[in-house]
């Protein structure tokens, strides 16, 4: 079976694709690896259905998350796998357009798919155009994408249509993370997509960076892989910024795939694993990335704005020890209250990683509160 990383940098013509390539993705139960792992098929039918020879399809390789690099590394190193991907999709959707929407501090990714593009021979019988995503948090999440691509503006719009009714020029959208792409594009060769999905392994682990986990790999058979920990860790944050901090003991069972750890009450999200040191402080570590998810809310919906400073400026002055001994009580009660009251994710995933943060922490938290009432007693 051929791996992701392993496949050939460059394939011949596309094969022919028609509408029946959907089924296939539906049997290979490919889900989506930008964050929400949603499934592909259903996405491309629902473009499908309202194409009309008009649909686009929008390449997301915005890669906001700043602990992610797999993004990166298969536009730098498998550009034309992303590329078959993305041209299959506007071959099977009748799409018109295709759009590159590469981070803008991406600069090796963006050079890589350019050349890419420039090998390619073939027709494709799309207009490919790149556009540079901004370098926030939130410009990668999809309505932000078509936002930016239609008004210049990167943050998430409230309302619907939804980018697969209305996207980019008011017609049928699809927006696919680049990891997705490269997948689709092997299937498409192969007949098959390689049952592995690319992972960033992050923090106190030997050897950084981004692996391609076979199914059925284990979070300590990654660990392992890339050299084991540095030292020993204190909790395994597993899915990122919108992912949650887990026991090691725990982590290390888990299986590095989406419909898994959706059973156990968990996601993979972009696919970061990031190893906290156990000499490093829990509830810092979690007031900063707070901090940076409060400041990256686009401001436009009251529950987000307000909430997640609310939330940041409690653990801070948890951390920090000025806080007047209510903060975790206030914790607790806010963190209900968020969920679901902003027009995209953005507050639910910076919610579910500070809950995880207040079950797996909740001795460091204590403790830090008991040690500010000393304080200010
Ligand atoms: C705040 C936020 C940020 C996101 N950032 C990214 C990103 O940088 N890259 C990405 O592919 N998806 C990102 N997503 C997910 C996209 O909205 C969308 O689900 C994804 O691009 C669809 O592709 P997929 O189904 O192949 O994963 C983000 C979502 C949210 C809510
Ligand atoms: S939920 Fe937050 S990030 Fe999302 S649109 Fe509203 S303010 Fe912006």
């Amino acid at each position: 079976m051929t791996r992701l990383l392993d496949a050939p940098e460059r394939f011949g013509p596309l094969p022919q694709m028609g509408g029946g390539f959907i089924d296939a993705i539906e049997q290979s139960r490919l889900v989506g690896r930008g964050g929400a792992g949603f499934p592909v098929a259903t996405k491309w039918r629902a473009v499908a259905k309202r194409s009309g020879g008009r649909a686009v399809v929008v390449v997301n390789g915005a890669e906001g998350e700043p602990r992610s690099q797999k993004d990166r590394l298969v536009m730098t190193w498998r550009p034309h796998l992303v590329l078959d991907g993305a041209f299959i999709a506007a071959r099977v959707l009748h799409a018109r357009r295709v759009i590159l929407y590469i981070g803008e501090r991406h600069e090796k990714a963006r050079s890589a798919m350019l050349r890419a593009l420039g090998e390619r021979t073939e027709p494709e019988g799309a207009l490919v155009t790149v556009a540079a995503a901004p370098a926030r948090y939130v410009a990668g999440a999809e309505s932000a994408a078509i936002h930016f691509l239609n008004d210049g503006v990167a943050t998430p719009t409230t309302a619907p249509p939804l980018p697969f009714e209305q996207g980019v020029d008011r017609a049928p959208t699809l927006v696919q993370n680049v990891e997705t792409l490269a997948q689709i594009g092997l299937l498409a060769r192969l007949g098959q997509a390689p049952a592995t999905t690319l992972v960033t392994l992050a923090g106190a682990v030997m050897r950084t960076g981004v692996l391609e986990a076979d199914r059925g790999t284990t979070v300590a058979d990654a660990v392992r892989g890339a050299g084991g920990p540095t030292e020993s860790p204190r909790a395994v944050l597993v899915g990122g910024y919108f992912g949650s901090w887990v026991e090691p003991e725990v982590a290390w069972q888990l299986p590095l795939d989406h419909e898994t750890l959706r059973r156990h009450g968990l996601g993979l999200g972009c696919g970061v694993i990031g190893l906290l040191p156990a000499r490093a402080c829990p509830v810092c570590e979690t007031a900063g990335i707070m901090r940076y998810l409060a400041a990256e809310s686009s401001a436009q919906c009251g529950p987000c704005f307000f909430g997640l400073r609310a939330l940041a400026d409690a653990c801070s002055r948890i951390s920090d020890g000025s806080s007047d001994g209510n903060d975790l009580s206030r914790l607790r009660r806010w963190v209900d209250e968020v969920p679901g009251r902003g027009a995209c994710r953005h507050p639910d995933g910076a919610v579910l990683f500070l809950s995880s943060a207040l079950r797996v922490f909740d001795r460091e938290f204590a403790n830090h509160r008991a040690h500010d009432m000393r304080r200010t007693a």
